[in-house]
């Protein structure tokens, strides 16, 4: 079967890498970006220079309309999703809890979470055998943050992966039996842009030392686990998680 995948947030980071990855392994691969079509047909162009298949797909996951749109658009140009990964995410300045206001909360919790449900929704449409589909696999990029609570840095942006991971864990068992596979990956400190909008580009390398493996994280290491729990040698794992954090 044509293995057709979805990863949002693929402009930069660990979405890119997922992306390139997922090319190399035979994937036509749906590039969603935001805002940064450069950077997103950058990819695109690695990928068909390796001889893949792949479309940038301008969306802001937030939107239900661009949602929609972007999931007719894959299908039209690539076929019926096979694999989705929610990657998209954002965070804002470090701050105590005295400074977050309704706006930045609800700026979160609507691309970190109603995204994540969103994409989640038109894929399982597809996917799932009640629909006529064929089965898929989902993966939800979390964070540490789920666990750590992110004191003092962004506990908006922790809480909003919390969300994440019931959402894995809830719809993995009300797909399971529609040929649908739902995991999660906790990546922790990973060398991408995201520190920048915190306001600490330097993030990793300050805790580094203070991490079991005192190194910080690649995104190709993320973006192995998302590609095998995608792939058919993880075909009997569903609603688990694999943590990225270099033991912390
Ligand atoms: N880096 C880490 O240490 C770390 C740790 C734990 C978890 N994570 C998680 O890993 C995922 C990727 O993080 P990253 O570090 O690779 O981030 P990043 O470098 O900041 O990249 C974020 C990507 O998401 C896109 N994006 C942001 N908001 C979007 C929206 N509303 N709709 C569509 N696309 C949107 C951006 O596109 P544009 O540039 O076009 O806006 C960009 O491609 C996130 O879910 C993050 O929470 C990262």
């Amino acid at each position: 079967m044509k293995k057709v995948a979805l990863v949002t947030g693929a402009s930069r980071g660990i979405g890119k890498a997922t992306a390139l990855l997922l090319a190399e392994q035979g994937y036509d691969v749906g590039v969603n970006y935001r805002q940064d079509h450069i950077a997103a047909n950058k990819v695109v162009e690695a990928i068909i220079a390796q001889g893949g298949k792949a479309v940038a797909l301008q969306a802001d996951i937030a939107d239900e309309e661009q949602v929609v749109a972007m999931f007719a658009r894959l299908m039209a140009e690539l076929g019926p999703i096979t694999a989705l990964v929610n990657n998209a995410g954002i965070l804002f300045q470090q701050s105590t809890i005295e400074n977050l206001t309704a706006a930045r909360i609800n700026n979160v919790l609507s691309t970190n979470v109603t995204g994540y449900f969103l994409c989640c929704r038109e894929a399982v449409k597809i996917m799932s055998a009640r629909h006529g589909g064929n089965g898929g696999a989902i993966v939800n990029v979390s964070s540490a943050a789920a666990r750590l609570g992110s004191p003092g840095e962004y506990v908006d942006y922790a809480a909003s992966k919390g969300a994440v991971d019931t959402l894995t864990t809830g719809l993995s068992l009300e797909v399971a039996a529609q040929g649908i596979r739902v995991n999660g990956v906790r990546p922790g400190f990973i060398y991408t842009e995201m520190h920048a909008s915190g306001g600490e580009a330097g993030r990793v390398d300050r805790v580094k030392s203070l991490l079991p493996m005192q190194r910080g994280g690649e995104p190709i290491e993320v973006a192995q686990a998302i590609s095998w729990l995608l792939s058919d040698a993880a075909s009997y794992v569903t609603g688990s998680f694999i943590e990225l954090a270099g033991g912390k």
